[in-house]
């Protein structure tokens, strides 16, 4: 095989439920391998906890290089309870900020697609959530989770803690074209969300956002003040296409989003930059739930098939994998967290198994090569 067909994906399984969902998302990943004949290399690396563990460090050197060389990152999730008490340089959560600035993926597309099957599976009415399919572009490299100066510092009752919001046109200006260039590819709306009555940050946001819209007169701009934003979202959340947003404003309303597509087991998301993408299911390690196998593994599959359409040039097999887990829960195939009272869960391992064999299966009316 020629080496320009090879692609080169690395796994970082992680923490809590992170390996149990990335084997299945991984498997995923050979079988698009095998039927599209596209070598598809994978290589697995520590991260988090495990790498703690192993190495003393949340993200060691060989991992965030390898990461670095590879063409896509799938992540699965990390974050340790015990280990909560480290200090913050040396948590397992640092991992995540420290790949992120790494990759310079400044660009989190989490889509918000609720599929009709689970339409009762959301804690909101069926008749608000139905029909929801809304993509969250959040800013990934800037805001608060980044600006200087911040720490702690003083003793005792003198203690004082500082954290720092602070974007500069540029950083806001590229992450509101990827919203726009989403939007085109959609219902051709966004809605950028910010605090503008209060933050002089959110005011410049605005008028960058005001901008940068000029150059896509096809598509709509709304303005919304976060805290309306949270309101709307679970009001009216058809009325949604693209949401437009800061890193940690965008960390809020991803989590409350989740409510409208079954819950937070089923998203995906998509980490972008320059250089390779970094995908990972918004869910975080569940410690509570690992090592049962009973986590869903959904979220982690639907991020292999973001990092098929995004990094390897694969959208048909992405659209696959897509169909695939559609029909598996039309199938009533459901996890402990999708399943209602009555209704049997099955284990991650089975709802990996049923969409790999609706894959195989392939579309009706669809040769299978
Ligand atoms: C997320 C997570 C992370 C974040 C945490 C684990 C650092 O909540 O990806 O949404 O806040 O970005
Ligand atoms: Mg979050």
């Amino acid at each position: 095989m020629p080496e320009g067909l090879r692609r080169r994906v690395v796994l970082l399984p992680g923490d809590g439920i992170g390996p149990e969902v990335v084997i299945e998302a991984a498997q995923v990943l050979q079988a698009v391998s095998r039927r599209a004949a596209v070598p598809i290399e994978l290589e697995e690396h520590a991260v988090g906890g495990a790498a703690i563990e192993r190495f003393r460090e949340p993200l060691p050197e060989e991992t965030l290089a390898a990461a670095g060389a590879a063409d896509a990152v799938l992540l699965g999730a990390v974050g340790v309870p015990r280990l909560d008490a480290l200090p913050r340089g040396e948590r397992p959560e640092r991992a995540l900020l420290g790949l992120r600035k790494g990759l310079g993926v400044f660009a989190n597309l989490r889509p918000v697609r609720l599929h009709p099957a689970l339409e009762a599976a959301s804690p909101l009415r069926p008749d608000i959530v139905r029909g929801t399919d809304l993509l969250i572009v959040r800013e990934l490299t800037g805001g608060l989770y980044f600006g200087t100066p911040r720490g702690v510092e003083g003793e005792g009752a003198a203690r004082r803690a500082r954290n720092t919001m602070a974007y500069s046109a540029s950083e806001i200006a590229r992450i509101a074209r990827v919203a726009f260039e989403a939007a085109r590819r959609r219902r051709k709306k966004v809605t950028s969300v910010d605090k503008a009555n209060i933050l002089e940050v959110s005011q410049l946001w605005r008028d960058v956002v005001d901008e940068t819209a000029r150059a896509y007169p096809d598509v709509r701009l709304e303005h919304l003040y976060v805290d309306n934003a949270a309101m709307q979202l679970v009001a009216r959340p058809n009325d949604f296409d693209v949401i437009l947003t800061e890193n940690l404003f965008g960390d809020i309303l991803s989590d409350e989003a989740a409510m409208l597509a079954g819950g937070i087991g089923m998203l995906p998301s998509a980490s972008l930059g320059e250089g390779p993408g970094l995908y990972e299911p918004v869910h975080g390690s569940a410690p509570d739930i690992a090592g049962r196998g009973v986590a869903n593994p959904l979220g982690a599959i639907l991020s292999a098939a973001m990092l098929l359409r995004h990094s390897l040039g694969l959208p048909a097999e992405a659209d696959r994998i897509e169909t695939a887990v559609g029909q598996v829960l039309d199938a009533g195939a459901r996890t402990a967290d999708l399943a209602r009272p009555g209704e049997t869960a099955i284990s991650t391992r089975d709802m990996g198994r049923r969409v790999r064999e609706a894959l195989d299966r392939g579309t009706p009316g669809e040769r299978v090569r």
